[in-house]
Parts: C-alpha cells; structure tokens; sequence
C-alpha cells in the first residue's frame, strides 16, 4: 500500500528444490522426497529462477505487485499456486527498459544469486555481487568482468547493518544509483527442526530475516529518492517463517 503509489512493486519468489550448493549439502533422502512431489519430475537449476526476475522486472509484470510466485515444478500446485506459466508468458518483449540500470544481488557468489547477477549482465545491466565469502565473491565477479560485464563485488555480511550500509554506499559511488535489489543471501542449517541448535537460530535469522530487513532499510531510501525511479521495481525477499529449517524465499 504504501509503495504502489510511487509505483513500486513488491513481489516475492518461492523456489522449489533448486540445485545449488545449498540443497547438494543436505541428506539424499531430503532431495529424494521432494523429487517425488514434483509434477514435473525433476528438480529446479537456479537458471529456471533468472528469468521470472527479469520478467518482474519489466513493463509486461507492471500490474503484477503483492504476488507469492512458486517456481517448484508445480510442487505447492496441489494447495493452490499462482499460475507461473502466465507470469512467464510474454518474457521478452518491448518495454524492458534494464540496459544500464543497476542491479544489488546480496548472497551473488553462489546459485541462484550467482545466476541472478548472470542474467542481469547479460541484459546489461550494471551488477553489484554481494557476498560473505570473498574468495567466491573474487571469481565470480572475475568471470563477469571477462565477458564484458559492469560489475561489482562488495564483500558484505547481510546480518550486519553496517557492511550493508556500505553496500549501498559503494554502490552509488560507483554506479550512480541502485534500481533493483535481490536480498537472495540466506542460509539453512539442513538439519531437521528439533536438531537445530538455538545458536544455529540467530544466525539463520541473522542472515535470513535481519539481512533482508537491512537491505530494506538502506536501499528503500534510495530507490525512492531516485525522481527517475518511479516506474522501477523494488523486489525482496519473503521471509515468512520456515516450516523445516529457516529458508526465505527471494
Ligand atoms: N536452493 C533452493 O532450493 C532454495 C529454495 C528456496 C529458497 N532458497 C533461497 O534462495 C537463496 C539462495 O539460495 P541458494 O540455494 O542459491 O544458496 P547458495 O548456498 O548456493 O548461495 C547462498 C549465498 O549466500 C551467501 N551468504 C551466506 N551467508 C551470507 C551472509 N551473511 N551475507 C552475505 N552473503 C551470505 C553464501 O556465501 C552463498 O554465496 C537463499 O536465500 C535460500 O534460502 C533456495
């Protein structure tokens, strides 16, 4: 309610089981039981998650706001889910207005991140890759730059209010502005409910929920202050509770 009237957007994205790092580190037997609730019958790749973003993104999804978007290979169908195939009709075509806008991936080392920052390069876009992990941060953004890229890599904690500050800082030092933030980092601690320590807790909330909430915080301001930005989307995260292990959205 209080975005739409300046003409921001507010989505949020469920991935189903998506192959990454993530989910390869959990049991077999996890994988093995979400593998048979998909209709598709297959798992998700973080390259099946990519384009609904940039659909978002662009004029086409310009009545879409509010809206909980499962792409799951129809697992949450059975209880009643948005109908993707339509959000994903009419991807590309004119209005995409992304050539030159900037886009905040936090979490952008790895998996869906990784390949948000991907697909946001290859649609021109100038990129900012945020990540606790350098080392992965480093390479990523190596890669971009070699294929022609504009961007940039921020080490940044996201549950620390402060590293995201100065991502946002960095960001407009840079780039000028930020048009797009994805508060994809986020962590899961791939033990069952009743087996995860109380101190696995903080930090999954540390990084799932403060991490988004920071985000919010010091991007929102800028996205708003930006007179150009009122027909540009701001897209989060869904940090509703976890049912297993803390895992929002994005
Ligand atoms: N993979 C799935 O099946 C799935 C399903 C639903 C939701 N998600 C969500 O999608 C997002 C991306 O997941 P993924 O599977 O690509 O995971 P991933 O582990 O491949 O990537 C997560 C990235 O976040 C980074 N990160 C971790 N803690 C951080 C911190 N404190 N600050 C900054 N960066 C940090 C990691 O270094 C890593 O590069 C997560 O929020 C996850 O909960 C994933």
């Amino acid at each position: 309610m209080e975005l739409g009237p300046r003409g921001i957007r507010v989505n949020s994205i469920h991935p189903g089981f998506i192959e990454t790092p993530m989910t390869a580190s959990g049991p077999a037997a996890f994988r093995e039981s979400n593998l048979l609730q998909i209709p598709l019958g297959r798992t998700g790749t973080p390259a099946d998650v990519a384009p609904l973003v940039v659909f978002l993104m662009s004029d086409e999804s310009s009545f879409i706001s509010g809206a909980e978007i499962p792409v799951d290979g129809g697992q949450t169908a059975h209880v009643g889910a948005f109908p993707i195939s339509q959000a994903i009709r009419g991807l590309r075509g004119p209005g995409r207005e992304l050539d030159g806008r900037v886009a905040v991936v936090t979490g952008a080392a790895s998996g869906i991140g990784l390949a948000l920052a991907e697909r946001f390069a290859a649609e021109r876009m100038k990129v900012v890759l945020a990540d606790v992990d350098q080392a992965q941060l480093d390479e990523a953004v190596r890669r971009l730059l070699a294929s022609g890229a504009e961007a940039l890599g921020v080490r940044t904690d996201v549950s620390v209010a402060a590293d995201i500050d100065r991502l946002a800082a960095r960001t407009v030092q840079e780039f000028g502005a930020a048009h797009v933030l994805c508060n994809n980092a986020g962590v899961d601690t791939g033990a069952p409910f009743s087996e995860i320590p109380l101190a696995s807790w903080d930090w999954v909330f540390g990084v799932n929920f403060r991490g988004v909430l920071y985000g919010c915080r010091a991007f929102l301001p800028l996205i708003r202050a930006q007179g150009e930005e009122a027909r540009l989307r701001w897209m989060t995260d869904n940090v509703s509770p976890p049912p297993r292990s803390g895992r929002p959205g994005i």
